[in-house]
């Protein structure tokens, strides 16, 4: 199944079911003290936390959409089966006297079951197992039996699995239940043990995580149960499209195939010879399409700094590839052609995409080379004096301020030839 069509029949599934789909909001949110979007729900926050009427704000008291998000912790994950800057995240929402954990899992196994055909014997789920004064879910184990998840394929987790939010340090989160689809023995560790978040292997994939909002965290610290009840609920839109498309990693699914495609063209290597390189340089030109057509701009602070820190490290890939000159235009044009039907802010903003990342690849390109070559001087000398394999605050730094290396591609670099850096240090050094 193509992934317009899986974004098609989940929004349209809950349009039935009397929820109003509401367009994704810009990865810059409304609340400042954030940095991106990282989840359907933010949006929503007012609402979620009692603070604003849901019939006034947005018209209905159930919610769906596709929302973009960015999210930062993992950009040095990036390269492997996985991981990504740039992601959609699909979810459902009931806002105070809708529905609850009943309807929620109904829906759930409704839309996966009969919409998506997600065989149900691979269907396993997670829930709260209770901790810290909250207790344990209950309700969920005997809606999931209710609705045919035998009681083996129900796992129980604490706070750090099971339990959603807030996005900040305080406001609306809650006991979750996840669903999670069993790959197969093929994908997985072989342990008796092997289930959900399993330590050793990734057979199990987690595909929907349902939040039943009740508490708002206080800046006690407390949890304070929220005057009205609410379902929050997350689908990682990326992973799901891998499942459906049954391939090993996202990037060979048909949201990240056609851009893999166009680096082929423009290189002399094929995707499977370097697959780091080719999963960097699209993911970080995707990720900068979005971040820049909802107005980040290279900066060296906040938004801006990520959004250089992703370009130069594409940069970096893209001479490892040997990419040719204006590699980023074509890829930059196939992003816009696989979102602009549901985003069409990219295409709005395509004329100042492209010219941002020509500015910023024209004037990090003159100075790569050097910084490369200063930064193996560097290395042998270390090599040469058997000192220590760490690489100071200063000369990061100077990396840094000579050659517009972002502290993070120092250390990534270092870390490939088996040297740390000193991060302290170069904060220090600002
Ligand atoms: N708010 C639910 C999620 O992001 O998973």
């Amino acid at each position: 199944m193509k992934s317009e069509e899986i974004r098609k029949k989940f929004l349209d599934f809950f349009k039935e079911k009397g929820h109003k789909i509401i367009p994704s909001s810009p990865l810059i949110p409304a609340d400042s003290t954030v940095l991106f979007t990282i989840a359907g729900m933010q949006q929503f926050n007012s609402v979620l936390a009692g603070e604003e009427d849901p019939l006034k704000k947005f018209g209905s008291r159930t919610l769906a959409s596709c929302q973009k998000c960015f999210r930062t912790i993992d950009i040095g994950e990036v390269g492997d089966d996985t991981h990504h800057t740039f992601f959609e995240m699909l979810g459902n929402w009931s806002i105070g006297k809708g529905y609850f954990k009943e309807k929620a899992i109904e829906y759930a196994l409704e839309f996966f079951g009969d919409i998506l055909k997600l065989e149900k014997d691979r269907i396993w789920v997670t829930i709260f197992k209770g901790e810290k004064g909250i207790s344990k879910d209950e309700d969920s184990i005997q809606i999931w039996q209710e609705n045919g998840i035998p009681k083996e394929r129900i796992k129980e987790f604490g706070m750090e699995d099971n339990f959603w939010g807030p996005v900040t340090e305080t406001g609306p989160c809650g006991p979750c239940s996840e669903i999670y689809f069993d790959r197969g023995e093929d994908f997985g560790c072989g342990d008796k043990d092997c289930g959900p978040n399993c330590p050793n292997c990734q057979r199990f994939v987690e595909l929907w995580n349902l939040v039943f909002m009740e508490y708002n965290k206080e800046r006690d610290g407390r949890y304070v149960k929220l005057p009205k009840k609410n379902v929050d609920t997350g689908i990682g839109f990326e992973r799901l499209v891998t499942i459906l498309q049954n391939k090993e990693s996202t990037y060979e699914t048909d949201l990240f195939l056609p851009l893999v495609q166009k680096v082929e063209d423009l290189s002399a290597k094929v995707y499977k010879e370097d697959k780091k390189s080719f999963r960097i340089v699209v993911d970080h030109i995707r990720g900068a399409v979005f971040l820049i057509s909802d107005g980040v701009l290279p900066d060296n602070l906040g938004r801006g700094y990520v959004l250089r820190r992703i370009l130069r490290r594409s940069i970096k890939y893209a001479k490892v590839l040997e990419l040719k000159d204006y590699w980023y235009v074509p890829l930059i044009k196939e992003t816009i052609k696989i979102y602009e039907k549901i985003y069409p802010e990219v295409r709005r903003k395509e004329t100042d995409i492209i010219n941002v990342v020509q500015k910023e690849e024209e004037k990090f390109k003159k100075t790569l080379d050097k910084g490369l070559v200063q930064f193996e001087k560097l290395l042998k000398t270390k090599i040469k004096e058997q000192k220590s394999k760490i690489i100071g605050g200063k000369e990061v730094f100077d990396l840094y301020q000579s050659y517009g290396f972002p502290m993070e591609l120092t250390k990534e670099l270092a870390e490939e030839k088996g040297f740390q850096v000193d991060a302290k240090g170069f904060q220090r050094k600002f």
